[in-house]
């Protein structure tokens, strides 16, 4: 019986149905995603930390208005995204208790330090511009309420990338020292972001079965090396080098060529032992605990809203 009906379930997913929280599926296929869209959701709240160190430092009025705007996307990105994983049975309390205790990822870019204001324009540039490359298939992946969260943060995500570019743009076209600026920071965030698509193809334990069940579409190295593609004429224009000396057009391919990406680096981040993993944990939990107060007194409202109603 169950085979028949992980045999329905695949059909339907081959024929491109979207399933729908209320649908029969695999729990393989419930635990995946609340893997995968809780640890996206953790992403976008611990993302908002490198960038928010910057809003209070912001050049101008103008940048600090583009900052806090992009900083409040990603916090709603990640309450978008803890819905999502809460139509498949988890509550949000226990996703961020999981974050809390360690037991959960989040992305590991967001493990390193924003040391200048430039890190600001090469986190919107690079960080922003995978996260669109990654999150762009996702509009089309299998599970509905994660297809459709995806399409309202893709929109904004694009905003968040243009004004990093511009950000970079202006750098570049300033004094020698503001393009260094510009310089340092591709050279410190450009390896990190291609570790953020994911360990090689070889070594992902999650794409088979991803992919077979339509939630992964494209494989992490694909991926990577469309963002590889697409940024180095990029950096061109800015007059920028990246920091790559195996990076060569390769015509045949019609792709670059790139060098080794270091995996010890990628599994220590991931492992806790980033620079700022322990910072960014002990932030988020702080955060929580300072929060706790209005957490109660919002239950404690609707307890009296619920018997007032009830009376
Ligand atoms: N950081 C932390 N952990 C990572 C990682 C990264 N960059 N890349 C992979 N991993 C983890 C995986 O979670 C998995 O561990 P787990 O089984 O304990 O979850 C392990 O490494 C092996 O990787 P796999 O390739 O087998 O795992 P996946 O199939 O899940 O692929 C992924 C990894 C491509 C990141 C996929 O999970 C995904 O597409 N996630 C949704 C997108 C996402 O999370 N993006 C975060 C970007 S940052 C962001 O969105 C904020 C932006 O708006 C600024």
């Amino acid at each position: 019986e169950l085979e028949g009906q992980e045999r329905v379930f695949q059909e339907r997913i081959d024929a491109g149905v979207k399933i729908e929280p209320k649908d029969w599926m695999p729990e393989g296929y419930r635990k995946t995603l609340v893997r995968q869209i809780s640890q996206h959701a953790h992403s976008e709240i611990v993302g908002q930390l490198p960038e928010g160190n910057w809003i209070t430092r912001a050049p101008t009025l103008k940048r600090k208005a583009i900052l806090l705007a992009k900083v409040q996307d990603e916090a709603g990105h990640g309450l978008y995204l803890y819905s999502a994983a809460e139509t498949l049975g988890v509550s949000r309390d226990a996703l961020i208790a999981q974050l809390h205790a360690g037991k959960a990822k989040y992305s590991s870019i967001f493990n390193y330090p924003t040391l200048t204001w430039a890190d600001i324009g090469a986190i919107g540039w690079l960080v922003d511009g995978s996260a669109i490359i990654n999150q762009i298939p996702l509009c089309r992946c299998s599970y509905g309420p994660y297809a459709r969260a995806m399409v309202r943060v893709c929109k904004e995500e694009s905003f968040h990338q243009r004004q990093g570019y511009d950000l970079l743009l202006a750098l570049c076209n300033g004094t020698p020292e503001q393009k260094a600026m510009a310089q340092d920071a591709l050279n410190r965030w450009w390896w990190p972001a291609l570790m953020m698509f994911g360990p090689s193809d070889a070594d992902s334990v999650n794409s088979a079965q991803s992919t077979q069940w339509g939630i992964k579409l494209f494989s992490n190295d694909a991926l990577r090396q469309k963002m590889v593609d697409q940024t180095v004429p990029q950096a061109e224009y800015l007059g920028l080098t990246i920091p790559d000396p195996d990076l060569k057009w390769n015509e045949e391919r019609g792709h670059y060529d790139f060098g080794a990406i270091d995996w010890d680096e990628f599994f220590n981040v991931i492992k806790g032992n980033g620079p700022c993993n322990r910072e960014r944990l002990a932030t988020r939990v702080q955060a929580y605990e300072d929060g706790e107060w209005f957490r109660e007194g919002l239950n404690a409202h609707a307890d009296k809203q619920a018997a007032r109603g009830a009376a």
